[in-house]
């Protein structure tokens, strides 16, 4: 079946949030200092839709999902701080699904929200999905500071490459309609006690 070419992969959200939650926020993942900073996609955490924030990461997650992201079947959220130079990705394009699950699942909704501009590092989402040999289309999405982008989860995407430049610093958030397997809330994981 051919695929529809004329909807938008990509939403994209303009000051997302009160710019002095987005400041709060900066400041709490700068007291992180290099702590997991060559882990930090794989560091992910798990928020339930019903639960209390346990620091202003988490206010920040719960503020996009109520926002911007309200989805019905919503269990919670997978979000981890990203942090890495345009010039060094610890990612390649990919789909995002339930890494350590037996069955493959992927979220509801994927998401990024930018703290920061940086030169290159786009964001770039392609309509292919899993099962499907290759993508038609590719959008992208400059990094911005208040800058929101979201799409479906299923689609391949990934991060584009430039120089150096500055750190990319961004919050992505996954919406699950089930817990992923093996993912702990902030306080169960131990790590970035500094937020
Ligand atoms: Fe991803």
């Amino acid at each position: 079946m051919p695929r529809k070419k004329n909807f938008t992969l990509v939403r994209v959200i303009e000051r997302a949030l009160p710019d002095r939650l987005v400041s709060k926020a900066r400041r709490a993942i700068a007291r992180l200092g290099n702590e997991r900073m060559r882990e930090s996609y794989f560091t992910t955490f798990w928020l339930d839709e019903d639960a209390r924030p346990e620091n202003v990461i988490e206010e920040v997650v719960l503020a996009l999902w109520k926002k911007h992201a309200r989805v019905s079947n919503c269990a919670g959220m997978e979000w981890w701080i990203g942090r890495a130079y345009a010039d060094r990705l610890p990612i390649e394009f990919h789909f995002d699904h339930d890494i350590k699950g037996r069955a493959r699942r992927h979220p509801i909704l994927s998401s990024v929200f930018f703290f920061n501009s940086v030169s290159g590092g786009q964001l770039a989402v392609t309509d292919q999905t899993p099962g499907v040999v290759e993508a038609e289309r590719l959008e992208t999405v400059k990094p911005r500071r208040n800058r929101y982008a979201i799409f479906a989860g299923n689609l391949f995407h990934g991060v584009l490459g430039g120089a150096k430049g500055r750190l990319r610093v961004t919050l992505v958030v996954n919406y699950w309609d089930r817990r992923p397997t093996g993912v702990p809330t902030w306080r169960e994981s131990g790590a970035y006690r500094a937020l």
